[in-house]
């Protein structure tokens, strides 16, 4: 049994074995692979757009074992863990399918859906020797200026816990079961509650405010066994969580049981004093107060050094040291990774396959919420009528996979194949016509509809922070205008990772359809704005009237443009 196992190998291991077992670099920082095992590494990860030459599933592996076959040169054969931010599929391998982001999926309201796309996430990560997704992303957005409320699935604590599903789907039935991968439940705690949505920020907050909001997604992920828990860079009332020994160890480990083990964030712990780079304090500070695994990224040998010498110094008890090894060793052994340390290439095919495809497309349409449709202009007319479609993100997979796509940043362009909206309403438009042009500048009146894809380009992280206007761009707000010239019936598609601030135009457009950052299979949106599919998506978060009342949330007394919980049918017959 994996107890015995794991005790009998903390009983063989020096000092380094296992200070090295806490350490994570970045793939990219391993100029020499003897490292590794010099060091006795314990993981690494690809940061977002880490990848090899060339970006494909194929090569994926191929660097995966090859780390691997590296660390386990080690003396005691110790397997390493390697993680990513598969955050809406495998979205830094280039073929891979790539789903909506976490706030398409609450639109969704549909948990078994989500725990289904948990297993296909897990199948392409597998596939690629991939053992460790830094996902699901559970914060409780509450304030969508923040740049990573599209990473949440809702404002609610309930909605955010509803789909800690995802974490059956990733993590299969067992560990060790072929296809199942280590999920984490992140950022722990709070991220989402930052004052004026600042990435990063200050969560100001009572204790109880604090366990009534972000605490239950976490609460329910534990209940469902997740591997891993990753700390927030964000603070609770002033003090970074990274150092926080109340909530990571009394709360999350002995309170809620938590039984698997914590990381840190890429160099949080730095942070802790707000001053570039590690200290011996901030070393100290957060593995005392409960961080098991460190991502350092980069200079894993000072960190190693800085380490010995805490422990040494007697700042770090040995208990402590054997309590992060202990919870590392049990998910690598329950993973099987000592009996199987090498990509099973029997899922490698599994990356980007036609049944994920058609999996992600169910869950773009499920996630679609029509906020209006006057007149009945929706659903759009396959045979014979004039379509005249326009917008920035009418013809772009990466605008409408948005970040942490290819790239960190997600970036606009071919990124990756899959199928525009645009190409999805050319597939099934049938008889009808559809003519394309970008800036709506060749629209007349002989349309019967304009469809305006509009909203947001990508961004991850504080990048996408909207600490002022969270209105449409020039181009779209230009675009539109054109289109509301021409005297044809507007139907406004927006891409976008939240609400945007839209309620002076709206008046103008005769339907509107939250489309959020659907991935790559844009036919999911035309499933609906033809009719196949009735919508079902109800609204993940409350939709302001104006930027100002940014916080806005369910029951707090403001009166939004649509509330929490809003979406349209078509009516039938
Ligand atoms: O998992 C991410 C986290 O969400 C933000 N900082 C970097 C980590 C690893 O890429």
């Amino acid at each position: 049994p994996v107890p015995v196992r794991v005790a009998d190998l903390l009983s063989r291991m020096s000092l380094d074995d296992k200070l090295g077992q806490m350490t994570q670099a970045e793939r990219g920082a391993i100029t020499d692979p003897a490292d590794i095992a010099t060091h006795r590494l314990g993981s690494l990860l690809s940061g977002g757009g880490s990848v090899p030459t060339p970006n494909t599933a194929q090569s994926w592996a191929d660097m995966y074992d090859g780390f691997q076959r590296a660390a386990l040169t080690s003396p005691l054969r110790i397997p390493i863990i390697y993680g990513v931010d598969a955050v809406h599929g495998h979205n830094n391998v280039h073929g891979a399918t790539i789903f909506p982001h976490n706030i398409g999926l609450g639109a969704t309201r549909d948990p078994k859906l989500v725990g289904r796309i948990g297993d296909a996430v897990a199948d392409e990560v597998s596939g690629t020797g991939v053992d460790w997704d830094f996902a699901p992303c559970l914060c409780v957005a509450r304030n969508d200026r923040w740049g990573r409320t599209y990473e949440s699935f809702g404002e609610t604590p309930e909605l955010a816990s509803s789909m800690t599903t995802i974490i059956d789907g990733l993590q299969g039935r067992s560990l060790s079961d072929k296809g199942s991968i280590l999920a984490t439940a992140k950022h722990y705690v709070g991220d989402g509650g930052t004052t004026g949505g600042v990435d990063q920020g200050n969560t100001e907050l009572t204790e109880q405010q604090l366990r009534a909001i972000h605490l239950p997604p976490f609460q329910a992920a534990v209940r469902r066994g997740v591997g891993s828990v990753m700390i927030s860079y964000s603070s609770w009332n002033g003090v970074k969580m990274h150092a926080n020994h109340y909530l990571i160890t009394d709360v999350l480990k002995n309170e809620l049981r938590f039984d698997g083990f914590v990381v840190s964030d890429w160099q949080g712990i730095d942070k802790i004093d707000g001053q570039e780079g590690f200290t011996a304090e901030e070393v100290s500070a957060s593995i005392n107060a409960g961080v098991d695994m460190v991502m350092v990224p980069y200079d894993y040998v000072r960190f190693l050094d800085t380490l010995r010498g805490e422990v040494a110094a007697g700042r770090i008890p040995m208990s402590r040291i054997d309590d992060a090894n202990r919870r590392i060793l049990t998910k690598k052994f329950q993973l099987g990774l000592f009996e199987r340390p090498f990509t099973d290439r029997r899922l490698t095919p599994t990356v980007g396959s036609a049944q994920h495809r058609a999996l992600a497309r169910q869950a773009v349409r499920e996630s679609q919420v029509l906020l209006k449709n006057d007149g009945g202009v929706l659903p759009l007319g396959k045979n014979g009528q004039k379509i005249f479609v326009a917008g920035k993100n009418a013809d772009d997979i990466g605008n409408q996979s948005g970040g942490w796509t290819i790239t960190w940043q997600g970036s606009s362009g071919p990124i990756t194949p899959g199928t525009t909206i645009l190409q999805g309403i050319r597939d099934t438009a049938r008889s009808s016509a559809v003519t394309y042009d970008r800036n709506g500048a060749g629209i007349d009146g002989s349309y019967d509809v304009a469809v305006a894809v509009v909203g947001e380009t990508p961004y991850a992280e504080f990048m996408g922070d909207r600490p002022a206007g969270m209105g449409l761009d020039a181009e779209d707000l230009a675009t539109l205008q054109r289109l509301k010239e021409s005297g044809v019936p507007v139907v406004v598609v927006l891409v976008s990772g939240r609400p945007l601030d839209i309620a002076a135009e709206l008046p103008g457009w005769d339907a509107l359809l939250a489309s959020w950052l659907p991935g790559t299979e844009g036919g999911g949106v035309a499933d609906v704005l033809f009719g196949d599919y009735n919508p079902t998506g109800k609204l993940p978060v409350t939709w302001m009237r104006s930027a100002a009342q940014q916080p806005i949330n369910v029951g707090d007394g403001q009166d939004p443009l649509f509330p929490y919980g809003y979406g349209l049918r078509y009516r039938r017959g």
